[in-house]
């Protein structure tokens, strides 16, 4: 044998020794948690992402979802991230304050987007690729923002004026801004774990919360809750997030593929979002357990008069210059209704 043919004899037999270790080699796992099911936007959009993920990557990641909190609460999944017991969640925007990131409860803001137009000039804008790089100095990186959609308000009495509310228990999400829109109102707000609202408002712990449909819906809130204000006074929707010492470690092609996989279940989550949620209303009035209300322009007119204090208080908090980048971007004018 001539020494170039001993060589290549040589070559094949050490790849025959390397390719089955290739071949075994574990794929890299991204635990995506989540706290709604999975017929949700949020839900379906994971998955997507999942599948997308798989298949770009040809199964060298493994993307793991766990919905309906069956990993983690809301508290403790933020928790997570940052230990990295777990790669990637996406929680709704109002969860961010108490990680010290204020800012994101512009989001929570009542009134503050009309629509998803006015909405996306600040998700698929500057002022939200912004705010996402503000969670970098938490260990958090975030890669793009998801609808829900337009909240609804749901209580065991008609909620049609301010003074509806007084006295009222409310379920809240962990913002100082849904705070004192609550109490803005003569309500008082309790916050809580997602996980937890169904129970407390069958038990009687609190007397109604706010969701857009497709959460009161999938949930079953609307079977212990007599009444549902179509009234559309704030906005919840997502941020994804990553764990960023995970996710800058990955090697480069894989985070390549798994950022064309973000894109693409981004656009997919947008795309059903609302209708997600139009055919949870519909679910929901078909049951009939939850009778719907309907505001007049002038009983919505008095809710965004009376909820426009927690624009007021948190100007300072959330900081006046981005308020007002928001303000103008949407034409958010407080004396309209
Ligand atoms: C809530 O806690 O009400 C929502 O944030 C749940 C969700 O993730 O949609």
């Amino acid at each position: 044998m001539t020494a170039s043919g001993l060589l290549k004899r040589l070559a094949i037999g050490a790849l025959a020794l390397v390719l089955p270790i290739v071949a075994l080699a574990e794929p890299i796992v991204i635990k995506f948690s989540h706290v709604v099911a999975t017929e949700t936007p949020k839900g379906q959009a994971a998955l997507r992402f999942k599948q997308l993920a798989e298949e770009a990557t040809k199964g060298r990641v493994k993307v793991e979802v766990y919905p309906n909190s069956s990993l983690y609460k809301d508290k403790e999944e933020m928790e997570a991230l940052q230990l990295g017991a777990v790669q990637m969640l996406a929680p709704s925007l109002a969860k961010f304050g108490p990680l010290g990131v204020r800012e994101f409860e512009v989001f929570d803001l009542p009134f503050i987007f009309d629509d998803d137009r006015e909405l996306h000039k600040i998700t698929q804008g500057p002022v939200g690729q912004k705010l996402l790089r503000k969670l970098e100095p938490r260990g958090i990186l975030g890669l793009a923002y998801w609808d829900n959609g337009f909240k609804v308000m749901s209580a065991n009495k008609p909620l049609r004026t301010p003074a509806d509310f007084k006295g009222q228990k409310m379920r809240i999400q962990s913002s100082k801004v849904l705070d004192t829109q609550m109490r803005s109102v003569g309500a008082i707000p309790q916050v809580m774990s997602f996980s937890e609202v169904y129970q407390a408002l069958q038990t009687g712990v609190v007397d109604g919360t706010e969701n857009p449909p497709s959460n009161l819906y999938t949930q079953k809130m609307y079977e212990v809750q007599k009444y549902v204000t179509l009234s559309n006074h704030g906005y919840l929707g997502y941020a994804v997030i990553v764990n960023k010492k995970f996710w800058n470690g990955l090697p480069g092609d894989v985070r390549g593929q798994l950022e064309g996989a973000m894109k693409a279940a981004t656009d997919f989550a947008n795309a059903v979002a609302q209708k997600d949620n139009d055919d949870s209303l519909a679910g929901v009035k078909k049951s009939g357990k939850s009778q719907l209300i309907t505001l007049t322009p002038e009983e919505r007119a008095a809710w965004k008069a009376a909820m426009n204090r927690a624009h007021r208080e948190h100007m300072g908090r959330i900081g006046a210059d981005l308020i007002r980048e928001v303000y103008r971007e949407t034409g958010y004018d407080d004396n309209k209704s």
